[in-house]
């Protein structure tokens, strides 16, 4: 996507040396633009842990670039000093941060097509290669993905007069800075306002980080999409009042049965839009689903971060010119940090993927990834 007329991804190869991975810096976003360079699989998976970067499809791909780096510094003396090495540096790539699947995923896919190749001395190079397609493959889902939900969109619209916007409702950010490009749940509404239907976005704020107040409306700002900001506490009030046609969310993780981990929050803004039947969809890609899971509630691993992310709260200083950070919760009082919250499927109308838009239950999406299915008891 274009940042003031450059198009950028959010990770790419230093233009000066290949071997470096370039990233923006988020947790500087909406305020500063600064990019960040990753020389070892170590500040990979600082960069992931510390949220530099993050979001399911971005997290994958600097994963995939990590474990390049991992692989740029193997000892490649023996097959023993090769796969101990790498082995030290997927476990620690996973370790940065539990909940969204695509981590994992893009760390087997590396060292499962690594351990192919008979040749360690061809094994870097390999992994590089990888790592790039890691990060094509996600754009190409996000980009195609977003076509199935422009249909979805376009449907809304044409029962619109007047040319009255369409009203989507999002959460927190699933946007292009949460992939390699275009974004998940954002992907539907680039292509609808680049297509020329008039789309109007509600983005709830999504404390405690507020992904939603910084990244979303930055990215949504930047292409032109006219956008509200509103406290995550609001979404059931403006669906009440009829001001809402879709909510699109992300996901972090999607059970093989349609439950769908997301930003915390998610769950309830599902509740109200059902309540008020707004239909509520997830959008993702593939890489995004956990096949072994059925029970999202039960099974899905949830982040809790440091509880400091909801006594304080970030933003501008205006009068210093620098981010700051205030006290909101008393001191003593101690505070509990869950990332992430799981919408049970019957909750979800749609999971809007590469592929096509599906049911959220284990026969809708087996209708789109069959192969996923064979020779996995129900
Ligand atoms: O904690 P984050 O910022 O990595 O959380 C991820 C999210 O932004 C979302 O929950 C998103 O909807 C899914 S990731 C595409």
């Amino acid at each position: 996507m274009k940042v003031n007329g450059v198009s950028y991804r959010t990770i790419w190869r230093s233009e000066a040396d290949p071997n470096q991975i370039q990233i923006i810096d988020q947790r500087a976003l909406p305020w500063q633009w600064e990019i960040l360079t990753l020389t070892t699989w170590e500040a990979a998976r600082d960069a992931i842990r510390d949220m530099a970067v993050r979001g399911a499809g971005l997290i994958g791909a600097t994963a995939g670039y990590g474990m390049s780096l991992a692989a740029n510094a193997a000892p490649v003396s023996s097959m023993e000093a090769w796969d101990h090495w790498m082995s030290a540096a997927a476990q620690g790539l996973k370790e940065a941060r539990p909940t969204a699947v695509n981590l994992a995923w893009a760390v087997d896919r590396q060292m499962s097509l690594l351990r192919t190749e008979h040749e360690l001395n061809s094994r870097a190079s390999l992994a590089a290669k990888e790592a790039d397609q890691i990060a094509d493959d996600d754009a190409a889902c996000c980009q195609q993905l977003g076509q199935h939900g422009l249909e979805l969109i376009r449907s809304l619209a044409e029962k619109k007069t007047d040319g009255e916007p369409v009203r989507i409702l999002t959460h927190c950010n699933a946007g292009w800075l949460a992939f390699v490009d275009f974004g998940s749940a954002t992907a539907p509404i680039y292509a609808a306002h680049d297509a020329g239907i008039p789309v109007e976005v509600w983005i709830e704020e999504t404390r405690p980080r507020n992904q939603g107040a910084a990244l979303t409306a930055w990215e949504l700002g930047k292409h032109g999409v006219p956008h509200q900001i509103i406290v995550d506490n609001a979404g059931g009030h403006v669906m009440q009042h009829g001001w809402v046609d879709l909510v699109i969310t992300g996901t972090d993780r999607v059970t093989r049965t349609g439950d769908v981990a997301n930003k915390i929050g998610t769950y309830k803004t599902a509740l109200a839009a059902r309540d008020n039947q707004v239909p509520f969809y997830v959008a993702l890609p593939s890489s995004t689903f956990d096949w072994d899971l059925v029970d999202g509630v039960r099974e899905i691993p949830i982040e809790e971060r440091d509880e400091s992310e909801v006594s304080m709260i970030q933003g501008w200083d205006s009068i210093h010119q620098t981010p700051g950070q205030l006290r909101v919760a008393p001191e003593g009082s101690r505070c509990r940090n869950f990332g992430f919250d799981v919408t049970p499927a019957r909750l979800v109308d749609g999971l809007i993927t590469e592929r096509g838009i599906c049911e959220a239950s284990e026969s809708g999406i087996a209708s789109l990834f069959s192969e996923n299915f064979e020779n996995k008891e129900n």
